[in-house]
């Protein structure tokens, strides 16, 4: 089985030595020995330590290597939607199967690599994509077939966990825990795709279209990165039980006309300490799928980093190698259902909310006022004196009030609102509280 690597960094070089030193268990699984043909790169004089092949097989054009009639799986771990996009579109409708751990492309165009695989006749495999290590996909697209998903909610994102991790248990500060992660290799090439969001809410596209056979795209998911926590949420957040974390939410719902939608939202989120999502730190991921008959499923592992990457990047070599040699493929993209994606305002959501207001009489009565008038209902309302006041002589007040659930387009206005009282100085931080705490 010959084989073409694009890209050879973090994911890439880590495939090259799982490949080298799993080489005769790899062909007795598969029935057939792998062979790396050609290695495509941007910088061949770049130095890459010690890595066992052969350096002749390197390129910088991987469109010709993908051409190449002595390719049969091209494996893909550069990442982008261009120049990606036309690389495995040509090699998928040349007939060769494509293994990918690029999330962005299949996020924002998936329809059109799973078109031309079925062209083509290949596989088109992406198991680490989503969540590194962790053996999820498959699960969803075979295992759980026969069962009805209604839910997946997942930390999906290594960097952001490491980073909201770091500033939970040790008050690390964002830059230098960013940092940290980038030199672990799970940021991205520009990890304004971790910490804005972007790279969470391309998995939850592809989690959830997997997950309710329907085409999801980046475009369809409501993001929110974790640019804006402070230091203050997380305390905060440690006050009511519970830390932050970036949550992705896949779930089916019904709109009022009826019709079954999705909804799919990326976002920072309170959960309760005793959330089994709560425990998952550093750059682990677990996702929690929900379905009607095999009840509450928890998948958990590492979630970014060369070799837990390469690692489902090897089984899917493994899998698309054997179904070549029977001369079978696997089934084709399930997206019948083709449910309508619902608007995040729709979503039913609490908000925790922290605002600086004027300590005098009424004020309580004007901000509880805002919260009754959109129809949002309070839970919990904590006062403390304000940070630039004068203890005790009650100028200056902090309030946090945490809701009860309400839809997001009822809690978004309430917090407009909010911002138009004289007597709120500031709304301080709004935060998302999930899990029933
Ligand atoms: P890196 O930036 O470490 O490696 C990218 C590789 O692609 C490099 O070898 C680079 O060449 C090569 N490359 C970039 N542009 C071109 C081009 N135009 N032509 C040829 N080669 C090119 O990325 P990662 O290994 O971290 O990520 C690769 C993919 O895996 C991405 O899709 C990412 O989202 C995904 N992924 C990453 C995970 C991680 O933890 N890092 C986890 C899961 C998925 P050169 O070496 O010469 O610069
Ligand atoms: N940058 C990604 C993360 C890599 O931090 O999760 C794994 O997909």
């Amino acid at each position: 089985m010959r084989l073409a690597l694009l890209g050879c960094g973090t994911v890439g070089s880590e495939v090259v030595r799982l490949l080298h030193t799993q080489s005769a268990d790899l062909a007795a699984r598969i029935g057939a020995p792998l062979k790396i043909v050609g290695i495509a790169v941007r910088r061949i004089g770049r130095d890459r330590g010690e890595l066992p092949v052969d350096p002749a097989v390197f390129t910088t054009d991987p469109l010709d290597l993908v051409k190449r009639d002595d390719v049969d799986v091209v494996i893909e771990c550069v990442g982008g939607i261009e120049p990606a996009r036309g690389w495995l579109v040509e090699a998928l409708r040349a007939g060769k199967s494509v293994v990918t751990a690029n999330k962005a492309l299949l996020a924002e165009d998936g329809g059109t690599l799973h078109d031309a695989a079925a062209e083509g006749g290949g596989d088109l495999y992406y198991e680490a994509a989503v969540a590194g290590a962790i053996p999820l996909l498959r699960p969803l697209r075979e295992s759980l077939h026969g069962d009805r998903i209604t839910r997946v909610t997942g930390i999906v994102n290594g960097t952001t966990n490491f980073i909201l991790s770091a500033m939970d248990a040790t008050g690390a500060g964002f830059a230098e825990a960013l940092e940290e992660a980038t030199d672990l290799g799970y940021a991205e090439a520009d990890p304004t795709a971790d910490v804005e969001g972007f790279d969470a809410a391309a998995k939850a596209a592809i989690l959830a279209s997997l997950a309710f056979h329907t085409r999801v795209g980046a475009a369809d998911v409501h993001r929110e990165g974790i640019t804006e926590v402070t230091a203050a949420d997380v305390i905060s957040a440690k006050a009511m039980g519970c830390t932050i974390k970036l949550l992705c939410i896949a779930a089916r719902g019904v709109a009022a006309d009826g019709r079954e939608t999705v909804g799919v939202r990326v976002h920072p989120a309170m959960i309760p300490l005793t959330h089994p999502l709560a425990s998952v730190g550093d750059a682990f991921n677990a996702v929690f799928v929900e379905a009607e008959a095999a009840g509450q499923l928890m998948f958990y592992g590492r979630g970014a980093g060369g070799a837990p990457t390469a690692s489902a990047v090897l089984g899917d070599v493994v899998a698309v190698s054997r179904n070549r040699l029977a001369g079978v493929r696997a089934a084709s993209e399930s997206a019948y259902a083709d449910l309508p994606v619902r608007p995040m305002g729709e979503a039913l959501t609490r908000y925790h909310i922290s605002l600086d207001v004027t300590d005098r009489p009424g004020v309580l009565a004007a901000v509880a006022g805002v919260f009754a008038r959109h129809d949002v209902s309070i839970a919990t309302v904590r006062q403390g004196s304000g940070g630039g006041g004068v203890a005790g002589r009650g100028e200056d007040a902090d309030l946090v009030i945490v809701t009860h659930v309400a839809p997001d387009t009822a809690l978004a206005a309430t917090v407009r609102a909010l911002r138009g009282l004289d007597t709120v100085r500031s709304v301080a931080s709004v935060l998302r509280v999930e899990g029933g705490a």
